[in-house]
């Protein structure tokens, strides 16, 4: 049984329309009065133990929304979720257990105590023993390097540790799940990092099942061998990366280094840029594998240096919004 399960969850937002006429005060609330937005429109996946998934997708399209539905902070307008056998809006405290969550734009941190406290708080709301929680807390403060600011109030910290802090603080009473929104929005590269390295440690060694948001390409990249791609409140893929890469950016570039400048001319592949003796080749690995390419360009021109270049994710996504968009 899936970890994770979620089908055709659907999440409506009504909000009373502002009022135009000007009687509309004595009127009754009918349907009309309100506007009603469609943020998850019949998303269904499932996660297994110990996968690490991208949940990604345009401003607007749902994602922090199933979040919180997985979180059992929302509770959907119809479909079902089960979390660890866990219906999450409905048993929220066992759910707690079972789940850590961080969201980049929103600190679960007690904002006017140091980090320390915090962290002292959440070990004893969630009953972790003593031994083990000194254990976890030396762990994260190494991996996360935490130590220098450990003791400052969670107010004075800046974004990237305090994004560090939340990590810490999500998975200190050791959950098998992680949901992460966006976690490096706003953080400079080292910070990122950090955070991809401690991420990726907790989905290799201890087996955290990881659900992650992020516009950074670079996370996904790293982290992610699945991803679950939705918009307007539905998905549009749900699969590895590398079938999306060969259905929406199938050619690869070669990039060749000559020996002096020259017009280079090779069947199956065309000259994309030229630049001082460096030649940029686009290619389809379907038909033309790049072992007889470089073959076939190294026995007609003096080839100093070569290089293959791979599609870059963004790319790819883009184009397959563009396509669906039509
Ligand atoms: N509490 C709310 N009330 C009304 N509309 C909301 C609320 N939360 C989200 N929405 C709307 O639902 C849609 C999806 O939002 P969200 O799940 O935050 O998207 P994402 O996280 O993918 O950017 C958006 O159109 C957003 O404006
Ligand atoms: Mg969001």
């Amino acid at each position: 049984m899936p970890l994770i399960e979620a089908k055709d969850l659907v999440k409506e937002f009504r909000r009373v329309r502002p009022k135009t006429g000007a009687f509309s005060t004595v009127r009754t609330l009918f349907s009309r009065d309100f506007e009603v937005t469609r943020a998850v429109d019949g998303v269904g996946f499932a996660v297994e133990a110990g996968e690490l998934v991208g949940y990604l997708g345009p401003n607007g399209a749902g994602k922090s929304t199933t979040i919180k539905m997985l979180t059992g902070i929302l509770t959907p307008t119809s479909g079902t979720v089960e979390v660890a056998g866990v219906v999450p809006w409905r048993q929220r405290e066992r759910n707690a257990r079972n789940i850590g969550v961080v969201f980049g734009q929103r600190s679960q941190l007690w904002w006017d105590l140091p980090l320390r406290d915090s962290f002292r708080m959440i070990g004893r709301l969630y009953r972790v023993a003593p031994a083990r929680y000194a254990q976890n807390l030396d762990r994260f403060v190494e991996v996360l390097g935490l130590a220098s600011f450990l003791d400052t109030p969670v107010r004075q910290l800046s974004l990237g540790q305090r994004m560090r802090g939340d990590l810490a603080a999500a998975m200190l009473y050791e959950p098998p799940i992680l949901y992460l929104d966006e976690p490096t929005v706003g953080l400079d590269v080292i910070a990122k990092e950090r955070i991809r390295e401690f991420v990726a440690g907790l989905n290799a060694e201890q087996g955290t099942t990881v659900l992650l948001t992020t516009h950074d390409m670079d996370d996904v990249e790293r982290l992610c061998r699945r991803l679950v791609l939705i918009d307007h409140g539905r998905v549009l893929y749900d699969g590895p990366v590398a079938p999306l890469k060969e259905k929406y950016a199938p050619h690869r570039e070669l990039v060749v280094q000559l020996a002096s400048p020259a017009e280079v001319v090779v069947p199956n592949a065309d000259v994309v840029r030229a630049e001082e003796g460096r030649v940029w080749l686009s290619f389809d690995p379907r038909t033309t594998p790049a072992a007889s390419l470089i073959a076939e360009v190294s026995a007609k021109y003096e080839v100093t240096d070569l290089s293959l270049v791979e599609p870059d994710l963004e790319g790819v996504i883009r184009r397959m919004y563009l396509e669906r968009e039509g």
